[in-house]
């Protein structure tokens, strides 16, 4: 898959907005997607070059993930129901990508961003959509001609859209087996209808279950197509299940390439501090649990198990900024090419670890809070230690992390518009960079200040509007 920025026609300002407002009204959701079938040939006509489907994208690593695709010029589509993120994310993720191409040379043409927002479990309305991108419009899968006969606009499909909380997998493990697995079992098949047969999975160090009671760096061979040792919750079963029949389904039919990749544990945000981590369920992993601290929701952070066998005792674990995963989609995309056919599994892990309490001076030293902490017994089921052997990722994906510990918290820092102590890029780097003071600055001049609730940012939006804070920024740049 080729990444270098489009330099075909522009697309009209329609393409962008027509599948964006279609989906405003969830509940119409599906009729509405089939009355865009009777006017589809205009639709079709108006599609250009090939697109990437993130499933999940408004999400923490679905948007950072949908940001890197636009800034290496990919044209994106984002489904996403919004069950744990808000629709704010969209206009955020607009403003970013005009910011950047506004920059760019003439030649260069921006991507496109279309959303929709639906369940990706809805049959109908997923197969009503993703026809639309068909190279062949009005043909839809299960018409006489066979699917193979089918070419689709859209060339790879990232899935993220899955419920990810440990603890809310134990007391709801059907909602968990229902939405993870039994929705991506539907919708592959779906997808082979389409002939889109390019898939990349969301997986989790979570896989390796009791594996990283063994110690040293945690290697993909540990857990694969024929099971794992000791998986330790529900949700891990999810994404071992959902490894195990995308591996079936790659030796099944030689059409299908397939990569799962297996995140530990990612942080930070994009530097700009325009797009951040913000789900609507209650966080429970540390780093939204440190912000909390931050912002003064919550009075301190509880470490759980200062006992460990690690130089601080605390546990250590790899936390890979959350940019270095995301470009790891993208490099997965175009490995594909070399990779070829069949299923692969990857770590995303930086290899080196880092303990509770390092997260907490980092923080502290970056943010210039303190961070008052609660000192706790271990939690069942944790372990010491767990890090990812990254050596197969860095080979086969040609990838490899590039950002710091320091680097996460300052991202953090900008995002919660807090004050960064640590030093900053001189002034000019930033501009021909473009988005770190941008970003904040972007925010700022919409009125964005800090961690949000969904109801603060509607109002934000409403009253300011993206359009007047791109023309702000504009002429800013200008000046
Ligand atoms: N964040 C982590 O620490 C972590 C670690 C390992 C693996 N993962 C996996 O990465 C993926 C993304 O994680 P995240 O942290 O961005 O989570 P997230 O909850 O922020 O994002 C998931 C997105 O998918 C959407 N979604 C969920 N079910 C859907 C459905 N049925 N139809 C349409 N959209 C749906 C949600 O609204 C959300 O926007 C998940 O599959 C998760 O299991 C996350």
């Amino acid at each position: 898959m080729d990444i270098v920025p489009h330099t075909r026609a522009p697309s009209s300002d329609a393409d962008i907005s027509a599948p964006i407002s279609r989906s405003s009204t969830p509940q119409t959701s599906r009729s509405l997607l089939f009355d865009d079938i009777e006017s589809e040939a205009p639709f079709y006509s108006s599609i250009q070059g090939d697109f990437v489907l993130v499933v999940g994208g408004l999400g923490y690593i679905g948007s950072h993930t949908s940001w890197e695709l636009l800034k290496a010029g990919m044209n994106v589509i984002i489904i996403d129901n919004l069950s744990n993120s808000f629709k704010g994310v969209l206009d955020r993720l607009e403003l970013l990508r005009s910011t950047h191409y506004r920059q760019q040379s003439d030649d260069v043409v921006p991507p496109v961003l279309h959303f929709y927002e639906a369940d990706y479990r809805d049959r109908c309305a997923m197969r009503a959509l993703l026809s639309k991108y068909n190279h062949q419009p009005g043909h839809l899968p299960g018409s006489p001609s066979s699917s193979s006969a089918i070419e689709s606009a859209i060339t790879g499909v990232i899935h993220f859209a899955a419920y990810k909380s440990v603890s809310e997998s134990f007391q709801n493990p059907l909602a968990y087996y229902a939405n993870n697995v039994g929705g991506m079992v539907d919708f592959c098949n779906l997808l082979g209808e389409l002939n889109i047969t390019t898939f990349v999975f969301s997986s989790s160090a979570t896989v390796y279950g009791e594996f990283a009671n063994k110690g040293g760096r945690l290697i993909e061979e540990y857990c694969d197509n024929r099971g794992c040792t000791g998986l330790t919750n529900p949700y891990g079963r999810t994404k071992w299940m959902c490894e195990a029949i995308l591996d079936d389904l790659a030796v099944s039919d030689s059409r299908w390439s397939i990569i799962a990749l297996r995140y530990f544990n990612p942080i930070g945000c994009d530097e700009s501090g325009v797009l951040g981590e913000d789900p609507r369920d209650t966080p429970n992993n540390l780093m939204p649990v440190v912000v909390k601290v931050m912002t003064g929701e919550l009075e301190r952070l509880n470490v759980y198990g200062t006992d460990w066998n690690t130089a601080d005792g605390t546990a250590i674990r790899d936390f890979i900024h959350v940019s270095d995963l995301a470009r790891g989609h993208l490099a997965a995309l175009t490995a594909r090419n070399t990779l070829g056919q069949g299923f692969k599994k990857f770590n995303l892990g930086t290899g080196t670890g880092h303990s509770v309490q390092e997260i907490i001076t980092s923080m502290e030293r970056v943010s210039g809070k303190s961070i008052p902490v609660h000192k706790t017994g271990r939690r069942e089921g944790d372990v010491a230690i767990c890090i990812a052997e990254p050596s197969n990722s860095m080979r086969s994906l040609n990838w490899r992390t590039n950002k710091t510990l320091d680097d996460c918290c300052r991202d953090i820092c900008r995002f919660l518009n807090l004050d960064v102590s640590a030093p900053q890029p001189p002034r000019e780097e930033s501009q021909k960079r473009g988005t770190i003071s941008m970003g904040s600055r972007c925010a700022r001049a919409s009125g964005w200040s800090g961690p949000r609730s969904s109801s603060t940012l509607v109002c934000l939006e409403k009253s300011c509007g993206l359009f007047f804070s791109a023309l702000f920024l504009f002429l800013l740049l200008l000046v």
